[in-house]
């Protein structure tokens, strides 16, 4: 089987996911280079720990390794379009957290740029690879549910990031919602032609007068027919909310939130199960091993991975229609925000 050097850039949060399921988990790869640009004693010690070859604060060694043959970006979403660029002049695969960026121009530059070199570029949507979410795919793609019709997303986080987040975020719609724009263009099979969002600050005022919201709820209609309804909160006090389900002219495909066991304790009051995971680290973390595990394998078979450049620009777009929509209260078609 063919083996891939591997550089990855940003050892943060999700960096150190992906750096350790690189080295615990997949096979026929070589972790030549971890750059990040703040190196302290705490990261050293880790990446030590961890079995880290190489710490470096410049993540151009990575670039300039001819040996390496793939780059995963981990970097804050401001850096990723400059590093796909650097990765794509010298010839590397790239696997890019998502988004790739924010701006819709910068976003089309970079994938010009990947176009023109001909490199395969995989960006992070990593619930399409939650073992739940490929089954509803796979039943909505045999025909099994006959034509989607309708797609309901729940999708609410246990708690709010700090407001110094919120600040830099986006906006919930760029922030939070993303993950779900693309899980909801992945089960429709079709992409979104309008959506109608409307939100309100419910959990903390604080984030209000940084500017954002912390519920949402949008309306999405797509080029197939099909309508979505995907709901967001910041703060669900039972844990990570993670459901969806489509509705089909021959059925209907439901993706349930999975408690840590199977367990049920049956009392005089109530029965009881399990609490549902807490956050992302724990309900997905399979995902991030699987997306990058097919990463490699589109690589070694030569085919376009997905979700790809083309899914971000399309996520990216459908987040700014419905910031525009929130602020204007109205449905907004994509075309209007592609410019
Ligand atoms: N797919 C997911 O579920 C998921 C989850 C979390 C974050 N993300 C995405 O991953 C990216 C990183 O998020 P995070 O939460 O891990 O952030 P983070 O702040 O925890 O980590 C970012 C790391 O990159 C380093 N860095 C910053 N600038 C750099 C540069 N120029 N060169 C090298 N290293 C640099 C920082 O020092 C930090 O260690 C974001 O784009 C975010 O949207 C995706």
């Amino acid at each position: 089987m063919r083996s891939f050097s591997i550089g990855v850039i940003g050892a943060g949060r999700i960096g150190k996911i992906h750096i350790e399921n690189i080295l615990r988990k997949l096979t026929n790869v070589n972790l030549k280079i971890v750059a990040d640009i703040k190196i302290n004693d705490k990261l050293k010690q880790w990446a030590t720990e961890m079995g880290v070859s190489k710490l470096t604060n410049d993540a151009y060694e990575i670039f300039n390794d001819p040996e390496i043959e793939v780059v995963v970006i981990c970097s804050p979403t401001d850096t990723h379009t400059n590093f796909i660029q650097e990765a794509a002049k010298a010839n590397k695969q790239v696997f890019c957290e998502k988004p790739i960026d924010t701006h819709i121009k910068r976003i089309k530059e970079t994938l010009s740029v990947v176009k023109e070199t001909g490199i395969k570029l995989m960006v992070g949507f990593n619930r399409r690879f939650d073992r739940n979410f490929i089954r509803c795919h796979e039943a909505i793609a045999s025909g099994q549910i006959g034509e989607p019709q309708i797609i309901k997303i729940t999708s609410r986080d246990p708690a709010p990031p700090t407001i110094e987040y919120i600040k830099v975020s986006g906006g919930i719609f760029l922030d939070m919602t993303i993950h779900d724009w693309d899980m909801a263009r992945f089960q429709a099979g079709s992409e979104v032609e309008e959506v109608y969002a409307t939100g309100a600050v419910l959990i903390d005022p604080e984030i209000g007068k940084a500017g954002d919201i912390d519920t949402a709820v949008a309306v999405l209609k797509f080029r197939n027919g099909a309508i979505g309804i995907i709901d967001n909160t910041r703060q669900a006090v039972y844990g990570y909310d993670q459901r969806v389900e489509v509705f089909g002219s021959k059925g209907c495909v439901v993706a349930d939130n999975e408690a840590a066991n199977t367990v049920r304790i049956y009392t005089e009051e109530c029965t009881n199960i399990d609490k549902i995971p807490y956050f992302f680290m724990e309900r997905y973390m399979e995902s991030y091993s699987t997306e990058l595990k097919y990463f490699l394998e589109c690589l070694r078979k030569n085919i376009e991975p997905k979700p790809n450049g083309e899914d971000d620009l399309q996520n990216v777009l459908v987040a700014m229609a419905a910031q525009k929509s929130y602020e204007e209260n109205r449905p907004v078609k994509i075309t209007e925000v592609d410019k």
